[in-house]
């Protein structure tokens, strides 16, 4: 068997945004190790593709539609895992990337409202209601998804996406550190650039693409799957020192100055 396989036995997973990207990815591993996943996103197609994928590798996994930024969809879907055995590992993942996202003084109040009640209120909610789910099963792994923008600047300013996973970071490390007496681990999360929809948009311009991968030591991007591995060892037991980390997952940009040629 392999080193961590079955680690999740007997657990429930929720994650949110889990209809694409990195949240689906973590969906499939998390059920392979054994975990029940509880898939919410607001794109049902997306979602429930999801737990068919999980039912056809063998594992299992429910949709709960849910918008994260509504806090009865988060309660409700809470309430589900509770009903279902109780929640042991909260992947508060999803997350949006406006490109009318820019600059301070061409960012609209609309899109900063948007993004911080999708991006930060999303995962105050999560915690908000996981917090006190986890406590009654008896302990758990909060995994909040921030970014490598969230502690390094970038002159290709994305000011309310910078400040919503700055606000994700600095909140999870305040949660691991009050209720690490409780068996709750909490750790943020930080990708570097990954390729999913979130981003494919935006790097189809090659200029734009090569202007990000100039700053990335190893010269891609990430795959999703290398960022879910990440979020695996998080909700596992194989984790279980770690908390309130700031978990770089990024190629090594936030170590580099120059870059190789
Ligand atoms: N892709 C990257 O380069 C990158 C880098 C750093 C951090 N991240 C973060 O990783 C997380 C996942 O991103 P991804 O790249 O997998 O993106 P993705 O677009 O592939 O997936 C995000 C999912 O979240 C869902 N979602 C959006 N708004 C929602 C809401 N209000 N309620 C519930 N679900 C909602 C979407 O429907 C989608 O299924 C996000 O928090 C993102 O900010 C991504």
């Amino acid at each position: 068997m392999a080193e961590g396989a079955n680690e999740l036995e007997g657990r429930n997973a929720l994650i949110t945004g889990a209809g694409s990207g990195i949240g689906r990815e973590a969906a499939l591993l998390m059920a392979g190790a054994g975990a029940r996943v509880i898939v919410c996103d607001v794109d049902e197609a997306g979602g429930t593709e999801t737990v068919s994928r999980v039912g056809a590798a063998g594992g299992e996994a429910d949709f709960v539609h849910a918008d994260v930024s509504k806090a009865n969809d988060i309660k409700n879907a809470v309430e589900f895992a509770k009903s279902h055995g109780g929640l042991h590992v909260m992947f508060n993942n999803a997350g949006i990337f406006p490109d009318d996202d820019g600059s301070p003084p061409d960012t609209t109040e609309e899109v900063w409202d948007l993004v911080m009640n999708v991006n930060l209120k999303g995962v105050f909610l999560g915690c908000k209601y996981g917090i006190p789910a986890m406590i009654e099963a008896g302990g758990g792994s909060i995994i909040n998804t921030a970014s490598f923008v969230a502690v390094v600047g970038a002159a290709t300013s994305q000011i309310a996406y910078t400040a919503s996973k700055g606000g994700v970071l600095a909140m999870t490390r305040e949660i691991a550190v009050e209720y690490a007496r409780q068996g709750i681990r909490a750790n943020a999360l930080c990708p570097g650039p990954v390729n999913t929809p979130l981003l494919e948009e935006f790097l189809r311009d090659p200029e734009k693409k090569a202007r990000r991968l100039i700053h990335i030591p190893m010269g891609r991007l990430a795959e999703a799957s290398e960022i879910a591995r990440a979020a695996l060892y998080l909700a596992s037991p194989s984790s279980s020192y770690v908390t309130g980390t700031t978990f770089m997952v990024d190629g090594g940009i936030t170590a580099a100055y120059v870059t190789p040629e």
